[in-house]
């Protein structure tokens, strides 16, 4: 894994823009695996920018996203689809057939779950995988646990994250008990892996992804076994090193 320290969230964002505009310019074509939660979007509102501005076109891109509550519709304001449309997919010339999500509004997960599993497949792999990191080392919606699971799932959240989550919600009682995430197998098929962490609150799951043992406990954790992940991470989140 290699770390790359920015000064501060702003530097943070700046510098995983760039990665993946790098990777747009390289190859216009790419498929990108994307990610939602506060800590990427500095990083899409600086793709916009860059879009703006000319230096970056979307017009063949194809973007899968990691993860959708079960139960949101996209209109929801909640639901990821919503946070995508805002973020980044309303703001720059990605076609609207070339974004795909989990549909959170289909209850037959497991018809869900194998027909997300195709639409990724059917795409040819990803490129770049966007990722952020959960208090408890969660990625996508992958929760601590026994075993990783490989394929696209349906899981049941963790108090912890529906914790972390709540602050998006009216109350805890709003935030959906499950979710479609990307397994851990559908992550590491990713030719290049950027995960962004910001803060002090994320210091200790980030130590536990790049230097503890590897185990489901901190589903982060397995990122140590593949082989092109870039980690890029604000002084506070790093902060470990300094221990
Ligand atoms: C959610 C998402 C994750 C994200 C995590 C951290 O649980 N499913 O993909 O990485 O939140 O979010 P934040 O960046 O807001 O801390």
């Amino acid at each position: 894994m290699r770390l790359v320290v920015a000064k501060d969230y702003d530097d943070m964002s700046r510098k995983a823009a760039n990665i993946i505009a790098a990777q747009i310019l390289l190859k216009p074509n790419s498929v990108l695996g994307l990610a939602t939660g506060s800590t990427p979007i500095g990083t899409y509102s600086q793709l916009v920018e860059k879009y703006q501005a000319g230096d970056l076109d979307f017009s063949q891109i194809t973007t899968v996203n990691l993860d959708e509550y079960r139960g949101l519709s996209p209109e929801d304001d909640q639901s990821y689809q919503y946070f995508m449309n805002y973020h980044l997919f309303s703001k720059v010339n990605l076609p609207s057939e070339n974004h795909f999500l989990p549909d959170g509004t289909n209850t037959n997960s497991e018809a869900e779950c194998e027909r997300y599993k195709n639409v990724i497949h059917s795409q040819g792999g990803v490129d770049l995988q966007l990722l952020g990191l959960g208090h408890n080392g969660h990625i996508g919606f992958n929760e601590p646990s026994d075993t990783f699971v490989k394929d696209v799932h349906l899981v049941d959240l963790t108090e912890r994250t529906i914790e972390a989550n709540k602050r998006f919600f009216a109350s805890a009682d709003d935030v959906p008990k499950q979710a479609y995430t990307m397994g851990i197998g559908t992550i590491f098929q990713a030719k290049t892996i950027l995960l962004v962490v910001s803060g002090a609150e994320k210091m200790e799951a980030l130590d536990k992804v790049m230097n503890g043992p590897i185990s489901p406990q901190v589903p982060g954790s397995i990122l140590q076994l593949h082989s092109n992940v870039i980690v890029v991470a604000d002084e506070a989140a790093a902060a470990w090193r300094l221990k």
